[in-house]
């Protein structure tokens, strides 16, 4: 039997950015408890290169980040949402600009990067790291903050729901989370009355993405089980530059190289190829168009990669605005002030997850949800870049901010039961989990990728009805571990995606199937209900 912690008021799952914005909001009244898998920095927050999306800019207007957004997202993004979140960003900015992110500056204003799909020059960043400046800024903060209590290496399992009363209950209120303490191996329970997930996204179903190993879905497979409903799961946003190199595997090329005038070539025939599949826009399209033209390149001219190239700017240029990349890239023996890049489309972002309304809540009380967990309507059929952390900024606020106006009505936690071990063993079959996890990732880069057909994706819906029984049997027979924790999400996570998929039958934003290649005119969300 594992321990208990309840001497917080409110559970925040995830240290990202929307994990460590909600929690700093909350401590200004309340004690929070915040649980990372891992680190403190193992989410996707500290990986981010391009910036944050903001209208700063004396010529730009909220409404032409709002038109942006929404034409990227195909007309499925919810523009309440939209303007909830557009609007709140020259506030979220401001308030890291107080916690010390040193965003870069020209003649002492933000400076402002262009990325695909804007319109503007509207991208705050700090060179090309902007995310590790962010997370380490709200990190120490929080580590500052009496009221709140860090703790790393937890690996949650499930919510805690009435149905983990002592006195059973059908209701399916959330009252924290069991989880398991990677360091003792032991599964504690975090009673609470409020509970905030913020747990990131699902890339990892896919072999080759641009997220940190942590990125399973835990999240939204949670939620999923506990009783909330997800939607826009086919929504899965693939980056159109991804380094090509056999060592590693997950290195982004920012937006920023083409905002700031990157060029892609076809490395065989030399040609710029963009000017066929969006003559206007060119390389600065939004990411489905371009990472579908990396991707058909790639297959129609059998290409293991495509060229991108900034060569032509002048050398200190480069250098100055992407020092992180030249830097690895040096270390790879490229050097990319004088040669292209080799690249590929890789996964990088979810656009579905839990549903949540503009205050954060979910389907079930006691539980709200921010971040690339949530689907709360910005992103539509395709997420423009640089607006993800904005989200979480937001949303993550919005979460604090309604916890805090309805404390009075929220009931103290009642006496929940402890992890049950009685009827598992040590797990003596390890292999097992290895072999599936690789299948899963393997099967959705090859079946539920950039370009779809129905035969395809029911060849995935297949292959997980035949792993579903193994990992539950697995599940339900040993003893919990972070990756057997972490294969059962991927392969909800890989349900959720390919059931979604296969329910639209248009071709929309990321979702393209050769079997419905129209758009149809109602944008409508796919909703799956538990
Ligand atoms: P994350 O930062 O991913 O944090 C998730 C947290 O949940 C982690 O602390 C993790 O440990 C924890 N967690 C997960 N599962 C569990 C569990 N079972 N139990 C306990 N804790 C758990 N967006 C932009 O807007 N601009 C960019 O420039 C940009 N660049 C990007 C570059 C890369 C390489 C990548 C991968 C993404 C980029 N994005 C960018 C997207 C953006 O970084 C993410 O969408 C955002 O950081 C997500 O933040 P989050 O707080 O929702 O989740
Ligand atoms: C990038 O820097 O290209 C990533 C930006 C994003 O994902 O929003």
């Amino acid at each position: 039997m594992g321990e208990t912690t309840q001497d917080h008021d409110v559970l925040v799952i995830g240290s990202g950015a929307a994990g460590l914005t909600a929690a700093l909001e909350l401590a200004e009244h309340k004690r929070v408890l915040v649980l990372a898998k891992g680190s403190l920095t193992g989410g996707s927050t500290a990986w981010a290169q391009g910036g944050i999306a903001a209208v700063l800019d004396a010529g730009d207007t909220f409404d032409n980040h709002i038109r942006d957004t929404m034409v990227a997202g195909a007309g499925l993004n919810d523009r309440a949402a939209v303007e909830f979140v557009i609007e709140g960003a020259p506030k979220a900015i401001d308030r890291l600009c107080e916690l010390g992110v040193p965003f870069n500056r020209e003649s002492g204003d933000l400076h402002l990067t262009r990325e695909g799909g804007h319109s503007h020059r509207r991208i705050v960043h700090v060179d090309d790291a902007t995310g590790w400046a962010v997370q380490s800024a709200l990190l120490k903060a929080a580590e500052a903050n009496p009221n709140i209590t860090l703790l790393p290496h937890r690996t949650c399992i499930d919510f805690i729901t009435d149905r983990h009363r002592e006195q059973f209950s059908a209701a399916g209120r959330v009252w924290g989370a069991y989880a398991l303490n990677e360091e003792t191996g032991r599964v504690e329970r975090h009673v609470a009355r409020a509970t905030v997930l913020a747990a990131g996204g699902a890339g990892r179903c896919y072999l080759f993405s641009t997220a940190p190993r942590g990125a399973t879905g835990d999240g939204i497979a949670m939620a999923w089980r506990a009783g909330a409903r997800v939607s826009n799961m086919e929504m899965m946003q693939f980056h159109p530059t991804c380094l090509y190199n056999l060592e590693v595997k997950n290195f982004l090329i920012t937006e920023a190289v083409r905002g700031e005038g990157g060029r892609l070539f076809n490395p065989a025939t030399g040609e710029r190829y963009m000017e066929k599949y969006d003559p206007e826009r060119m390389e600065l399209a939004p990411r489905d168009i371009v990472a579908r033209a990396n991707d058909d390149q790639i297959k129609r001219h059998g290409l293991d990669y495509v060229h991108l190239d900034i060569s032509h700017q002048p050398a200190e240029f480069v250098k100055e605005h992407f020092p992180t990349i030249h830097e690895k890239l040096t270390s790879l023996g490229i050097d990319m002030t004088k040669e292209p890049i080799p690249v590929v489309p890789a996964q990088h972002y979810t656009c579905g997850g839990v549903v949540v309304d503009l205050k954060a809540r979910t389907d079930l009380p006691g539980l709200w949800a921010a971040g690339e967990c949530t689907e709360s309507g910005l992103h539509g059929a395709n997420r423009l870049a640089s607006n993800s952390l904005l989200e979480c900024f937001v949303f993550g606020e919005a979460a604090a901010d309604d916890i805090l106006a309805r404390w009075d009505t929220l009931e103290e936690p009642p006496a929940i039961l402890p992890w049950d071990e009685s009827r598992v063993t040590d797990s003596d079959e390890e292999v097992v989990i290895k072999q599936n996890w690789t299948e899963i990732r393997r099967f959705m880069w090859n079946y539920v990728g950039i370009v779809r057909t129905t035969k395809r994706l029911e060849r995935a819906k297949h292959r997980i009805e035949l792993l579903k029984q193994e990992v539950e049997d697995y599940y339900g027979s040993f003893r919990v571990t972070t990756d057997l924790i972490e294969l059962r999400n991927l392969l909800q996570s890989a349900e959720l995606i390919v059931k979604s998929a296969l329910a639209r039958k248009e071709s929309r934003g990321l979702h393209y199937t050769m079997d419905y290649p129209e758009t149809l005119e109602e944008a409508r969300d796919t909703v799956l209900v538990p």
